[in-house]
């Protein structure tokens, strides 16, 4: 543990945010709740303190402190305890005896009576549950904890962080310790550190998709952050803040390695009061403007939270920050939001949506909105809209485009919207001018950026959002370019029910719909994957889907694709305007994932998290794709009943399937 000489003043903020224990060793956070207690002297509790006592010992004859990870159970079914631990993958076997030692005496401290508690420390991770929890993903709650400096360059660094990030996270998944570490210079004189690490016994896959899941919640604009959860681990900081000899060598070569504590000629705000920076200029500058810590669970990460409740108290209470998703704080009243966009000018205007009319607006402070004026009203209650709204605001995602809030007068209904300053994926897919700018570069980034926004939206734990209406017009571009997908939620703000669809009206654009949806009403997170695919066959082709004619017998992209996907010349899909400067494997590659996903049968179609760590990794080999589902019919947008689609079966019979389980290389020799 450190021996740093902390500020007074860090101290003091962090035990009134009572995070402190009295020991020396503290707990960074405890996740235990009030649902599953046990009573004194009952079995479970005479299981849980020999499973206390002897896990330290059996850990240490078991090589559990080299390995960095154990797992144990004590006791019988149905009082069994399941307990596990992990030490951050760069500490010493002795550090993690320690920590894990000092969690089974403070453990009982913290959580008395609880049969489900998490714990973490600097060094390591506690859990133990009455349910089995080895092999579980189990990705909430997720705690964040960041340095409340900011960056200096934040669209660069935001993009750098995402990059590195994803690299470390492929590495890991890829490891068998499932760790990895990463760092790239930033500026001259400062590098980016990040950590990365799961619980061993996930799957790779699972690994990932944890991971995924956490950087969502990573300020990309500040120095430093982390965010744990009881499955996974990640963490950047620009200093060194783990031990690089340590770790197994990453791949790019390792320059000098740093020390484990930060070197300390300021030390400076971070959650436990210990972020050094090693840059004097910079610390010059910063150093008056540093005021304390600011510990807090954002937001979001509250959202993912299961339903069970903290026994800690909620740090967000005391950190007054303005993540803090509340009704008060979201709701606008109607005089704003006019003034904003001057009265719903057609001049403000910037479009149509399913949903109704949208308009920019600009708010008193400056900042920029898009205002969105809901058509008809949905049946749906005003507490009931609140509510949603609340729910989905709580969804913040880099590639998601972020609800402000919303207002509700009289007749309105509003949404309220960052504002996204590069219009849509359409405006640049089918402009033939426009289209010679939007380079491979942009479009492979847009493609890994849409993926993982969906991917949030599917698997985070509380709220499986299936947006069901995925298309070009929805795909925004923020100001770099990155991907950010708007109309998401709207199903649950507007309150479409599931019985709408099944009645006469389905919700969605054709052409990106699949055939199970489009035919019999039915949705799953295998839709969103299908319009996916749809979408990354767009942005390859520069073709639209809706308005395809193509003169050589195919009917629609996704059967024009697969001719030429059969006939072994994927390349010849790739948009005329994009004759150079092209990876070939990565365009083979997106066309191989968007094919899988435009597959009829929804079983066969990859998960998103599938496809994200497709897209992150080379070394996963993608399974021969399928003959897509061929439908025929009116190309028009918007809800259609059911029986205006024909599934035209005659024609996906006809076409052989002449592609075997060859690799992709195999199957396109050029
Ligand atoms: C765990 O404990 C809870 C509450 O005490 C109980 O409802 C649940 O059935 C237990 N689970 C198992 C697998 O024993
Ligand atoms: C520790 O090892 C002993 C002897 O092998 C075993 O009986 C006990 O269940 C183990 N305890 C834990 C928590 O693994
Ligand atoms: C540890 O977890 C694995 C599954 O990940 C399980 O097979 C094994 O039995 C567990 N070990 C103990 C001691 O329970
Ligand atoms: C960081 O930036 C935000 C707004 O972008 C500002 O409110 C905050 O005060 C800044 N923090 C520091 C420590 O300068
Ligand atoms: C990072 O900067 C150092 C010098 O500060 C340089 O030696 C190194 O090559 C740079 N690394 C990369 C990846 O650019
Ligand atoms: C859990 O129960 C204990 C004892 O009844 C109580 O002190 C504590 O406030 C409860 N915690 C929560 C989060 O409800």
């Amino acid at each position: 543990m450190s021996n740093q000489i902390r500020l007074p003043i860090i101290l003091f903020f962090l035990v009134q945010l009572g995070l402190i224990s009295a020991a020396d060793r503290k707990n960074l956070y405890h996740d235990c709740s009030n649902a599953t207690t046990f009573s004194r002297n009952s079995t479970y509790q005479s299981n849980l303190n020999f499973f206390l006592s002897s896990l330290v010992s059996n850990a240490t004859r078991s090589n559990g402190f080299s390995n960095g990870f154990y797992n144990a159970t004590a006791g019988q079914d149905p009082n069994k305890v399941y307990g596990l631990f992990l030490c951050r993958a760069d500490v010493s076997p002795t550090t993690c005896r320690d920590c894990v030692n000092f969690a089974t005496s403070d453990a009982l401290k913290l959580c008395p009576v609880q049969k489900d508690t998490v714990i973490w420390y600097e060094e390591c991770l506690f859990r133990y549950s009455n349910v089995s929890i080895f092999s579980t993903m189990d990705p909430s709650p997720m705690i964040l904890l960041y340095n409340v400096n900011n960056v200096t360059e934040p669209a660069r660094f935001k993009q750098l962080l995402g990059n590195t990030m994803n690299e470390a996270a492929t590495q890991a998944a890829d490891s068998s310790k499932r760790f990895a570490t990463r760092k790239e210079n930033f500026t001259t004189f400062e590098k980016l550190y990040c950590l990365v690490q799961c619980t061993p016994d996930l799957s790779s896959l699972e690994c990932n998709s944890c991971l995924q899941q956490s950087f969502g919640g990573l300020p990309s604009d500040k120095k430093g952050g982390r965010i744990f959860s009881p499955s996974c681990y990640s963490r950047f900081e620009l200093y060194p803040f783990y031990n690089d000899t340590a770790t197994a060598a990453p791949p790019p070569p390792p320059p000098p390695t740093p020390v484990l504590s930060p070197p300390p000629p300021v030390s400076v705000a971070s959650p436990e009061g210990k972020s050094g920076i090693s840059s004097p200029i910079i610390i010059a500058i910063i150093a008056p403007t540093v005021v304390a810590v600011v510990l807090f669970i954002a937001g979001y990460c509250l959202l993912i939270r299961r339903a069970r409740k903290k026994n800690s108290p909620p740090p967000e209470d005391n950190a007054g920050n303005d993540v803090i998703t509340t009704i008060e704080s979201l709701q606008f009243d109607l005089g704003t939001i006019e003034v904003a966009t001057k009265k719903f000018s057609t001049d403000n205007k910037l479009g149509e949506g399913g949903f109704g009319e949208v308009y920019k607006g600009i708010l008193p402070n400056g900042q920029a909105i898009a205002v969105k004026r809901l058509s008809s009203s949905s049946g749906q209650g005003a507490e009931e809209f609140k509510n949603e709204v609340v729910l989905v605001a709580k969804l913040q995602h880099r590639n998601l485009v972020r609800l402000l809030g919303f207002c509700l007068e009289g007749e309105e209904k509003i949404l309220v919207y960052e504002f996204v300053t590069n219009k849509s994926l359409d405006y640049f897919l089918y402009d033939s001018e426009r289209q010679v700018e939007f380079d491979w570069s942009k479009r492979y980034k847009i493609i890994g950026g849409i993926a993982r926004g969906i991917l949030y939206l599917h698997e985070d734990s509380r709220l499986r959002i299936i947006h069901r209406d995925l298309k070009a017009s929805n795909i925004l571009l923020d100001e770099d370019m990155n991907a950010k997908i708007s109309d998401f939620g709207m199903a649950r703000i507007v309150g479409v029910d599931q019985s709408q669809v099944n009645t006469n009206r389905i919700v969605g654009t054709f052409g990106y719909m699949p055939p199970e949806y489009a035919m019999h009403g039915q949705f799953s997170v295998k839709s969103d994957v299908y319009s996916f695919g749809v979408l990354i066959l767009e942005i390859i082709t520069g073709k639209k889907n809706s308005d395809f004619y193509q003169t050589d017998g195919a009917e629609d992209l996704v059967s024009y694709a697969w001719k030429h996907w059969r006939d072994g010349t994927p390349l010849q899909l790739l948009d005329s305007t994009l004759t150079e400067s092209y990876s070939r494997n990565e365009v083979i590659r997106c066309i191989h994932m968007g094919l899988l996903c435009v597959q009829e049968d929804p079983a066969d179609r990859p998960t998103m998290a599938t496809i994200v760590l497709m897209l992150n990794s080379y070394s996963v080999t993608l399974p021969a794709p399928q003959q897509p589902a061929f439908f025929l019919g009116s190309r028009t947008e918007a809800s259609m009943a059911t029986n205006e689609f024909d599934f035209d079966q005659s024609k996906s019979k006809s076409i052989p399937c002449s592609v075997d389980d060859a690799s992709i290389t195999e199957v396109y020799p050029r």
